[in-house]
């Protein structure tokens, strides 16, 4: 266990109502010593979305992921059940899988040992003469794998009551939004984003529309941010709106941002499902993965407006990009301590804020 670094003192950890809140203080987001105690208080025990049960039809279908920086994949075996390993061969940490597709076998990249899809060590070439080696002892460590209406989550350390019951999550969020369901559709697309920012600045930019005048002139035209509405609930939150007339990337109706403490955001449109996950690369690196998902994809007018979402979405993507690294950097100056919320507009920030400080005390009490 990691000590709890000097950055998180106890009034900093203190809890307080959105009219008097203050944001995080800036160290937080720079400080290696509180990113290390974050990997290990927030990301080790939280489920963290890795794709889609349809990406995984047949026995040999794998695909690979990250969490937390850490490389994963998940493979249905040959009794079709779906396991979750990390992705790093036992011999000297190589790849074991790269990508997605099918295999009958998983070859590490390196020195080409190959493992059976159940994660066992079944060929391990020109290791004979090393002593005490023992092939049947050995294989791939394994992580938690939690299938939710088809959503394929993993994490690997056991029971926390600090981070969302998935289960129960997916639940309620499919009740809200029926009659389609998260799992309903098919993935078309993985789109990745590395950026020079904290994780956590990106998961703050998320949770308002305060900046949407300032940052993306395109979204506003179609959207009034001052319509979002914000709910917050254990363990995750929503911002909801409608987008009252179609345009050329989303049809007219509900739209549902969820944000699941504490990295996982579920946008859905009618007919689509856009999934991010910020995933910490470091104190000041983080990547995001879109992964698109439809309800249709095969008419020509689908097809148009796939196009037009993932063109759409990358352009406001890279505008929160560009303006993420730069809150990066006024974070670093060393010129910015706190500041304080939008009582009227920042509800969700300081929900993942006080989610984070919740974890954090917790941690400091066991
Ligand atoms: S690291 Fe995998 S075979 Fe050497
Ligand atoms: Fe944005």
């Amino acid at each position: 266990m990691t000590e709890r670094p000097d950055a998180l003192s106890d009034s900093l950890l203190a809890a307080s109502s959105l009219d008097q809140a203050w944001t995080l203080p800036g160290s937080w987001y720079t400080d290696p010593a509180v990113y290390r105690y974050e990997l290990e208080h927030v990301f080790a025990s939280a489920w963290q979305l890795i794709g889609h049960r349809n990406s995984l039809a047949k026995a040999g279908d794998f695909l690979v992921s990250d969490i937390a920086g850490a490389p994963v994949l998940a493979v249905r075996d040959r009794s079709d059940k779906i396991r979750a390993f990390y992705n790093v061969c036992r011999h000297r940490a190589g790849p074991v899988a790269t990508g997605h597709g099918n295999c009958t076998l998983l070859r590490c990249r390196y020195h080409g040992w190959v493992y059976e899809l159940d994660g066992s060590l079944r060929h391990a070439p020109e290791m004979d003469g090393t002593r005490n080696f023992d092939a049947t002892t050995i294989g791939l460590e394994g992580l938690e794998l939690g299938v939710t209406d088809s959503l394929l989550f993993v994490r690997n350390s056991g029971e926390s009551a600090l981070v969302a019951d998935i289960a129960r999550v997916v639940r309620e969020i499919n009740d809200r939004i029926g009659p389609q369901t998260l799992g309903s559709h098919r993935l078309y697309q993985r789109v990745s984003y590395d950026m020079r920012c904290n994780w956590k600045v990106y998961v703050d930019n998320y949770l308002e529309g305060y900046h949407i005048p300032q940052v993306h002139p395109e979204l506003a035209e179609i959207l009034d941010y001052r319509q979002y509405v914000t709910e917050t609930f254990a363990g995750y939150s929503l911002q909801h709106s409608s987008i009252e007339s179609a345009t050329a990337a989303y049809s007219a109706g509900d739209a549902y941002y969820y944000f699941v403490f504490p990295n996982i955001m579920l946008n859905i449109l009618p007919g689509r499902l856009q999934t991010n996950v910020v995933i910490p690369l470091g104190p000041d690196r983080c990547r995001v993965d879109f992964d698109y998902y439809y309800l249709e994809t095969e008419s020509a007018a689908a097809r148009e407006q796939i196009t037009e979402d993932l063109s759409f979405g990358d352009l406001v993507q890279q505008q929160d990009v560009a303006i993420c690294q730069q809150v990066q950097t006024g974070l670093s100056s060393g010129s910015y301590e706190r500041g304080r919320l939008s009582a009227k507009r920042e509800a969700g920030v300081h929900h993942f804020q006080e989610c984070l400080r919740s974890v954090f005390r917790n941690a400091t009490q066991r």
